[in-house]
């Protein structure tokens, strides 16, 4: 069976297979083109932006724009480790993966190929070590050599992030706590870590990288009756959320629109932005 003929095999009419085909054409010139890491970069880049904050903004009496990304894939089921272990998670791979999986829609598709492409993508930060991650085991054993310790902590982030995030576009959470996860005492000292994303997938795939050093702290966030523009009535109240700070920027990508509204450059601020649901942080048992 080809490729197509699996996106394909949900049936549908004749519009639809030649909307199937124009997706497959993009994605496949893309792969040809070796330049999928482009086109990558650039969605990565427009959904990642507005999640990153300052350090400062983990400030107690804060206000924030609280955005905190949908969950991509929590209720997907692992492969058996046997399996998962036997077929390379690559846009070289792609027919086998989507025949495994099969009838696979277009948009999950696309999610694929996008998927794919950031786990074979080259490193987007400088110094960035990375694996894209099938099984818990080989989560952590990624884990274990990011880390150099087999001594892990692994936390996620609490139940009262919901599922499809948090969107909030006009400051309506208040900082009330925030607690040092890790980087305790007055120097704050920052630690490596190793945070795994569960990304868009027919089954449970995890973006597992290391940017360090980091801090890492749990943030209460509090929604602010204050507010000009009125709560959305389905957020929570409160929030309690893990940020990541990542403390050598200096690798980052400079065009960044997040180095423009600060007036920075790269390396000369940290890089904070809150896990989502379904997302795993791993620590060095030492320093959490
Ligand atoms: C990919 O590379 C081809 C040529 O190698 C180029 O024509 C095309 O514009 C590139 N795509 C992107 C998104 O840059
Ligand atoms: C993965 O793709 C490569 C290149 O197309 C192929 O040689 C290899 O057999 C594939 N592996 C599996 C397990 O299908
Ligand atoms: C910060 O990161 C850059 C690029 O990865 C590296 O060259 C530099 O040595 C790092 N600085 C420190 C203080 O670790």
């Amino acid at each position: 069976m080809t490729v197509l003929q699996v996106v394909v095999a949900g049936g549908g009419n004749e519009r639809k297979d030649q909307e199937k085909e124009h997706y497959w054409s993009i994605y496949s010139d893309q792969l040809t083109k070796r330049n999928a890491t482009i086109f990558h970069n650039w969605a990565h880049r427009v959904a990642l932006e507005k999640l990153l904050y300052p350090e400062s903004a983990s400030t107690t009496g804060s206000n924030i724009n609280l955005y905190i990304d949908q969950a991509a894939a929590l209720h997907k089921a692992f492969l058996h480790r046997d399996v998962a272990d036997s077929i390379p998670m690559s846009t070289e791979n792609f027919t086998d993966i989507a025949t495994m999986s099969s009838p696979v829609s277009v948009s999950m598709a696309r999610d694929m190929w996008s998927t794919l492409s950031s786990c074979e993508h080259r490193r987007e930060v400088v110094g960035e070590q990375k694996a894209c991650a099938t099984s818990v085991e080989s989560m952590h054993k990624f884990a274990v050599s990011a880390l150099g310790t087999s001594g892990l902590h692994a936390f996620s982030t609490s139940l009262d992030v919901p599922e499809v995030g948090i969107s909030s576009p006009s400051h309506i959470y208040k900082v009330v706590a925030v607690r040092a996860v890790t980087a305790h005492g007055a120097n704050k000292e920052a630690s490596n870590t190793v945070t795994c994303h569960s990304m868009r997938f027919p089954f449970a795939l995890f973006y597992c990288h290391a940017v360090n050093p980091t801090r890492i702290y749990e943030v209460t966030l509090q929604k602010d009756e204050d507010s000009l523009v009125p709560a959305m009535p389905r957020m929570p109240a409160v929030i309690r959320a893990l940020a990541v700070c990542h403390v050598n920027t200096s690798g980052f990508d400079p065009t960044l629109n997040y180095w423009v509204k600060l007036g920075l450059k790269p390396g000369e601020a940290s890089v904070c932005h809150f896990l989502t649901r379904g997302d795993v942080l791993w620590t060095p048992a030492s320093v959490a």
